[in-house]
This record gives C-alpha cells, structure tokens and sequence, in this order.
C-alpha cells in the first residue's frame, strides 16, 4: 500500500504541471494552511478529562512594548510592522535571571499563507494584544512557578511565519510585500534585552512552545554565545520536537511542508550549519537531525500524543476524507484499537528520534503520555495540585531540578493511557 500511495504521488507530481492542477493543489495548500493555523490562533481552552479547581491567583497581566531596536536593523513582521515583546522586571534573587520565551504559532510557508498571515496577530504587530496573562512558567506567582516566578521573563511575540529564523535574501523581488526577518526579529530583540541588562546576567533560560519551541532549540547556541561568559545558561523546548514521519496515507506532509518553508524563507542560513553540510537543509528544521549538535544544555517537554502532531503531521485533514480518524482526532479517548496502534507507533517514533539525545548527560526530558502540546504556559499542565505528573513530578518540578542540577531528569511515561494525572485536551 506504501508503493502504491508513492507511485501515485510520483504521478500526481507529474501532473502537477498541468495548470487547472496548479490552481487546485495552490487551492488545497491555502485550505491545509488556513486549517494549519487556525488550529493555533484559536484562544478557546477545550474541556478537560477531568475536573480542576479554578485557579485563583489574579491574571499576571504584561504590557506589550514594540522593539526600539528592530527598525534601525531592519527587523520586521511579515507585513512589515515592528516586532514586539512583553517583559516582567526580575526581582529580588531573581534580579540577574533571565527567562526568554518565543511564542509560537506553526508557519507560512507558501506567498498566499503569509500573505493571509500578515494579516492577523502572527504576521503583523497591528494585532498584537496590548497585554497578554503571564501563566506557568511566565508566572510571577510562587506557588504557580516555584524557580523562576522572580526572574527577568520575556514573551517574544512571533509575526515572521518561520520559528524565528527567515531571511531576508528570500524576499521576492516584486510587488509581493512580505518581509522574511525571522532571523533579524531574533537577533534585535536579543539586542534590546542585551541593553536592558541581560548583559549582566547570571543565569539565563532560552525556551519557547511549538514553533517557538523549535525556535528555541535553533538559537540556543546563540542565546549561550551572547549572554556572559560565566552565566548559568540552558534550553527548554516545549512542544517543539516535530517528527519527520509520514503521514497515516504514507506521504511525507510534514517533509514537503518544511521544504517549502526552508526554501520560501531563506532559513538554510539559519539552521545547524553541521547539518545543512551533511543534508538537505530542510531535514535540519527536524530537531532530531540537530538536537545532539547544541552544545548548550537541552531540556525537551514533549507530549508523547502531542496533539498538534496528531492533527496536523500524523493525520492531517486532507488524510482523513472519510472522516474515520474525526473523532479521535479531536479526543484520543474516541481512537479505536487499531488507531491506537498507529497512535502507540508515533510515540515509538518519538522514542527513536530522542534514543541519542537521551544518552547526553547534560541533557533532560519530560515526555509524557498525554494528548497535550505546548505544556508549559498553563498552570493546569506546568504546576498545580492536580496537574500532569511523572513519578509525581510536575513539569515545573522537573525543569527545575534539571536546570538547578538538583538532580538528573530524565522523565519517560509509559505508553497511554498509563497516567492518571494526564492534562488530555479534548476539542469535541
Ligand atoms: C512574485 O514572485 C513570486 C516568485 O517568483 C511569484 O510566485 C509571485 O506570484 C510574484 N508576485 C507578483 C504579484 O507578481
Ligand atoms: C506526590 O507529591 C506530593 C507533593 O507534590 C506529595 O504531597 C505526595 O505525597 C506525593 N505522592 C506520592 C504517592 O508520592
């Protein structure tokens, strides 16, 4: 069934050259986008396995402030606005700590997609909230965020459409008006904090979720190399180890998608340059091909069941026409046995793609058997009386004795649905 799917992708590529086709394949690539990113814009918080109590503590609400740097370095969102970010003062011990979050919000990765894109809160600052809550680990509350609630922490806003990481080199040179500065977003903002006293800082934490998350691994190096020298500095990835699989009709949507972004923004620059030297620069934005090259220490917060993997790299929309995976799509608890199978599968890919990262000793990871993504925004999932656990460790808990050198963390679940204290999202 593989072969067969393959040869008539290779035919289907064949046609491709055909026009009315173009037309109907740019149509579907703007649906899968759309969906794409609809999927991450969406502000509701779907229900839950079950009951939390309410968290009470009053919303931690930060100012956005759009970057001083950015225009003189020519840093841009995709429609050419400024970048921004929200920043809470460090206080007390926590004075000279640094934690710096990257937003995420998937990609753009064809001209209609961002073009769509500069139109909304992830292409262009104009929609930007003025403020935004500061949970989990952004918390300022101790009980929400025991080790860093009094740090310096940094809510980059993301409007480039590529983890960070574009070019500018990729901008078409015709009227089309989109802005590729990914990379530039990152290095001013930088800058700016840089200015703002992080110079000075003793220790430094680089994180970020989902296309942040992968951000955060792509420019851990960066952020170690340009903080003191003798500054405590490590890596946290959540939700942000995207796997290259095929999809359930064996065809690699996720391989072609990156392709697409890597060429459209310019990103091979960007990338582990080690493995833009050894492989085709698009497989170097799979952290798997990468991970092991970071010289700085790494921690990974990964959902074994990461439904956003699920939904849009396992078993994207346009493999389910039948609508046979719908409900299990929205709610892992609807998957029949033989798509559990399928589910159990990912998760051992999962387990493959980490098999040499999980013997680096400076290295941690957190990988539970949840239908979650993006864990550590949400007290519900970071820290909280009722929340995920691993052998009765928070993510908060773990992410702390790792990066304290408390003690080695290196946290795996059993395969679903082993865990009672799971946070399982629930779109339905
Ligand atoms: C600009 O160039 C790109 C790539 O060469 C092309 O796909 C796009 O349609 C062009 N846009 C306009 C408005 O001509
Ligand atoms: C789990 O940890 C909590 C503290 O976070 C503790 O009160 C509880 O006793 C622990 N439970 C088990 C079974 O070890």
């Amino acid at each position: 069934m593989a072969i067969s799917t393959f040869s008539s992708l290779l035919r289907y590529r064949k046609w491709a050259k055909s026009n009315w086709l173009v037309a109907s394949l740019g149509l579907l690539l703007i649906v899968f986008s759309l969906s794409f990113f609809l999927y991450l814009t969406s502000d509701s918080v779907p229900s839950v396995d079950h009951y939390h109590p309410p968290i009470t503590s009053p919303p931690d609400l930060v100012k956005l402030k759009l970057s001083s740097k950015a225009k003189e370095r020519g840093a841009f969102c995709l429609d050419g606005s400024l970048p921004g970010y929200h920043f809470s003062k460090g206080s007390g011990s926590g004075t000279k700590s640094w934690l710096i979050h990257l937003e995420g919000g998937s990609w753009c990765n064809t001209i209609a997609s961002c073009s769509a894109r500069a139109m909304t809160r992830l292409g262009s600052s104009k929609y930007f909230e003025h403020e935004v809550s500061f949970q989990g680990v952004l918390s300022s509350d101790p009980s929400q965020n025991p080790d860093f609630f009094n740090w310096n922490r940094v809510k980059v806003r993301y409007c480039d459409g590529a983890s960070f990481s574009g070019r500018p080199e990729a901008e078409l040179k015709n009227e089309t008006r989109l802005f590729f500065r990914g990379q530039l977003i990152w290095e001013a903002i930088i800058d700016e904090l840089l200015s703002m006293g992080m110079s000075n800082a003793k220790q430094g934490i680089l994180t970020g979720c989902s296309a942040g998350g992968l951000a955060s691994l792509i420019h851990c190096d960066y952020f170690r190399d340009h903080l003191p020298k003798d500054a405590f500095v490590k890596c946290v990835s959540d939700g942000g180890f995207f796997l290259n699989v095929p999809d359930v009709l064996g065809n690699p949507t996720m391989r072609y998608f990156y392709h697409d972004l890597v060429k459209l923004q310019g990103l091979d620059k960007s990338l582990d340059q080690k493995c833009v030297a050894r492989t085709e620069p698009f497989k170097c934005m799979f952290p798997q091909e990468f991970v092991n090259n970071i010289r700085t220490p790494v921690f990974l917060v990964n959902a074994a069941y990461d439904y956003w993997q699920i939904q849009h790299v396992l078993v994207p929309a346009s493999t389910d026409l039948d609508k046979s995976w719908a409900k299990c799509r929205l709610n892992i608890k609807e998957c029949d046995a033989e798509q559990m199978k399928i589910l159990h599968g990912f998760r051992s890919s999962l387990m493959d793609a980490i098999g040499k990262f999980h013997q680096n000793k400076a290295g941690g990871m957190f990988i539970d058997s949840c239908y979650s993504h993006s864990q550590m925004l949400k007290p519900v999932m970071w820290h909280s009386p009722t929340s995920t656990r691993i052998k009765n460790k928070t993510i908060a808990e773990s992410v702390g004795d790792w990066y304290f050198n408390r003690k080695p963390v290196k946290l795996i679940d059993r395969p679903y649905p082993c865990n009672p204290y799971c946070y399982n999202m629930n779109f339905t």
